[in-house]
């Protein structure tokens, strides 16, 4: 390591078709995720894209991001916030599979406590095509995650893919395919990578004011109630983790599911329930019978929109309380915090 260089970035690899291998070269489909290693990631792409910061690397998980788990997000919460809280650290990035790359990113957001993502980026990048296609694509989105870490406005939890820069609120995988999967709906993007220079149109803002939950303060959480420890401190303590299960309104729906997840006895009892409803937070009958009925044994009950686009508008009238423009699978992830941190209620 050269004596001048005092800043360093950190990459953590979790695995993700960016690290995908396949047989042949002109499968993109047929690969493995999660089989390269975070260095030969970093090998593929020129070294004056990672700037005049030294790079730390950290092979922190190796899977397909289907498959991620609470074990893993814990493991990579407490350690963005040891490398984050390091003065000689300018950002992190992490290398990610698509599929649940919003959740992961929507969940550091919450939990990570406000002053270590408020001057320093925490960067989530993936790929679409696999480390051995003909023409694969993570090569070039690390690079553009390194620009954006890189760059002196950069802040908070962002992913960029295709180069196009997302906020970790708004963030969601829109296109199973495409290489630009994804997309912040109404929002837009926060910016651009363009030939390693980042071009800013909603650049970060002081990251306090970014609604990511129901109600409350970003990692320390919610529900009005001032919590006896922060997220962090309930993550370091906690392998337990509140369940809370999603299910959606369609043409038919009963309400057989949520009438089973509640007859279920079982150690780990249901304790929310996100409900993706058809357009402006709209339930077949049957379903809203059976929500109600969760609702009165105890079960949190929260309405978010099946719709890409928008929000569930606010209704005094409104059964249920609605996810605050949360997308279904954020709503859960913002739920589950709420509850891990709630005493419990009697029943
Ligand atoms: C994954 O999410 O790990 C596999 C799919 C992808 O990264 O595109």
């Amino acid at each position: 390591m050269l004596s001048h260089i005092s800043k360093k970035i950190v990459l953590v690899g979790t695995g993700g078709t960016i690290a995908g291998s396949a047989a042949r070269a002109d499968d993109n489909l047929g690969y493995r995720a999660g089989q390269l290693g975070v260095e030969q990631l970093l090998a593929a792409i020129p070294g004056a894209a990672c700037g005049p910061c030294e790079v730390v690397t950290e092979q922190l998980a190796q899977l397909d991001s289907k498959d991620m788990s609470f074990a893993v997000w814990r493991q990579l919460a407490l350690r963005c916030a040891h490398w984050l809280g390091r003065d000689e650290v300018q950002g992190v990035i992490i290398t990610h599979g698509t599929d649940t790359l919003e959740e992961t990113a929507f969940f550091l957001q919450s939990v990570l406590p406000v002053e270590l993502l408020s001057g320093k980026p925490l960067v989530l990048t993936c790929a679409m095509r696999p480390a051995s296609a003909r023409v694969p694509d993570g090569p070039q989105n690390l690079s553009d995650a390194f620009a954006l870490a890189l760059d002196p406005r950069a802040r908070g939890v962002m992913a960029v893919c295709a180069g196009r820069i997302h906020g970790a609120a708004q963030v969601q995988k829109v296109h199973p395919y495409r290489l630009d999967a994804f997309d912040s709906g109404d929002a837009g993007p926060m910016g651009f990578i363009e030939e390693g220079l980042v071009r800013w149109v909603n650049p970060p803002v002081c990251s306090e004011s970014v609604p990511v939950q129901p109600a409350g303060a970003r990692g320390r959480v919610i529900c009005g109630v001032e919590p006896e420890v922060t997220l962090l401190e309930w993550l370091q303590l906690s392998t337990r983790w509140p369940r809370v299960e999603i299910v959606m309104n369609y043409a038919g729906a009963s309400g057989s599911m949520v009438d089973a997840m509640l007859a279920h006895a079982s150690h780990d009892p249901l304790r929310g329930l996100v409900v993706a409803a058809t357009g402006n937070g709209s339930l077949h009958q049957d379903l809203e019978a059976a929500l109600l009925r969760a609702q009165a044994a105890g079960i949190r009950v929260l309405l978010a929109t099946r719709c890409a686009y928008g929000r569930v508008l606010p209704r005094t009238d409104a059964a249920f309380p609605d996810s605050c423009g949360l997308a279904p699978v954020k709503a859960r992830v913002a739920l589950l915090l709420e509850l891990a941190l709630a005493k419990p209620q009697p029943r």
